[in-house]
């Protein structure tokens, strides 16, 4: 990169494209972090928000900081497998008393964990309360994709994943010290109502985008960190910052690609940025994994999929905003899916909405980010 001129202006940082972030390197949350951290001296919390937003990089910086946390990511895994994890969690850090007490009391052997149905909610009981003793009192338990997890475990074998969240709950009402930071990026609501019940206690703190002011200091200190040739590394920055609406996932993977070139000469300026999201939205890679959550809808609402397919299709296509009466009346239309009735399509957009396609604007709705709705256009009905 001949023409990259060193800025003093961003503190240099590596582009680091959907990895584990080192704490140092979350940039822009300070604010959001000390708001959950104070919440959490009340009251266990929530973090909701978009897929790739920063959730899980937000618990990391919480995690590290918080000297008697453990963090469990709970996705793929099963009850036993999760109850496992903690005990394992427990050893490495902070509670290493209380995870040797607890397996010499239940005599847990090396290996995969067996453990009766009836014995899971005992063992969780006793692994909280002996690590509260062990911690002086007090516990921050983190646990990252709840909601899927308590859906896939639902699956699997019914019961288990409402039971679990149930166990959890009850924990958190009968431990004073006791603290949860749940995290999600898809609603509870796949787990069936009784998942969002168990939940109801729990302050929600949806996680917002970057402000305009931070989301251009982590795409200017990536472009300094990466010596991307700029004309002009502020205004660069705060296209990129604009065009990624905030999010520094979309923020990272621009810098990314520019960072794998081919770079324009002199440099990049303001224009070039967005062909290069064209680029990779049109990728067949799909580096942004924007196929990925396209087609995940057909996954997650089984029988309501072609209604949430032709809700999100219709207002992809719209030019302008559409209302609900409008998209009753174009959807009926479809021989496919008439007849289409006024409460499937709420508690269709609702679901859509917890799940983050949507964002709920006035009487209508619009996709969460334009971003979004430029793949959905492209991959869905071939519109550039
Ligand atoms: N505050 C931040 N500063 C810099 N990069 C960030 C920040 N937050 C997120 N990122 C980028 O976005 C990626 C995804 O972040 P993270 O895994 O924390 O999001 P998430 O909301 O937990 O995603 P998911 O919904 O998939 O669980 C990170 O690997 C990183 O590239
Ligand atoms: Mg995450």
């Amino acid at each position: 990169m001949t023409n990259f001129e060193p800025s003093d202006e961003f503190v240099p940082r590596r582009v680091n494209f959907g990895g584990n972030l080192a704490p140092g390197d979350v940039v822009g949350r300070d604010e959001e972090i000390a708001k959950i951290r104070g919440q959490l001296e009340r009251t266990s919390v929530l973090l909701t928000g978009e897929r790739r937003l920063g959730k899980t990089s937000v618990a990391r910086v919480i995690h590290a900081e918080h000297p008697r946390s453990i963090l469990l990511d709970a996705e793929g895994q099963t009850e036993v497998g999760l109850i496992d994890t903690m005990i394992r969690r427990l050893q490495e850090g902070w509670g290493g008393g209380a995870a040797s007490k607890i397996r010499l009391s239940w005599e847990l052997q090396a290996g995969p964990l067996r453990l009766a149905p009836e014995d899971r909610p005992r063992l969780l009981d006793d692994i909280v309360t002996t690590a509260l003793e062990v911690g002086g009192g007090s516990m921050l338990i983190m646990v990252d994709e709840l909601p899927w997890f308590a859906r896939d475990a639902e699956l699997r074998e019914p019961g288990s994943g409402i039971r679990l969240l149930a166990t959890l709950r009850r924990l958190r009402q009968t431990n004073l010290g006791l603290r949860m930071l749940l995290l999600g990026s898809r609603g509870f609501h796949h787990a069936g109502p009784a998942a969002e019940d168990a939940v109801n206690d729990v302050f929600k703190h949806r996680l917002k985008p970057l402000s305009e002011a931070n989301a251009t200091e982590l795409a200017g200190s990536l472009l300094t960190g990466e010596e991307i040739a700029c004309t002009g590394a502020r205004k660069v920055a705060t296209t990129v910052a604009r065009a990624a609406e905030g999010y520094p996932y979309y923020i990272q993977g621009i810098v990314e690609r520019m960072r794998l070139g081919p770079a324009p000469e002199p440099g990049f300026a303001p224009a070039d940025i967005d062909r290069v999201i064209a680029e990779a939205i049109r990728d067949p890679d799909d580096p942004w994994s924007m196929r990925k959550y396209i087609d995940r809808v057909g996954v997650m609402y089984g029988e309501a999929a072609p209604l949430a397919y032709a809700v999100l299709d219709a207002l992809a296509a719209a030019e302008e905003k559409i209302g609900l009466d409008d998209l009753e009346r174009t959807l009926s239309l479809s021989p496919q899916l008439a007849p289409v009735s006024r409460t499937s399509l709420v508690s269709v957009a609702r679901r859509l909405e917890s799940d983050y396609y949507l964002l709920a604007d006035g009487p209508g709705d619009r996709f969460t980010t334009g971003l979004l709705r430029r793949a959905w256009r492209l991959h869905r009905l071939g519109i550039e």
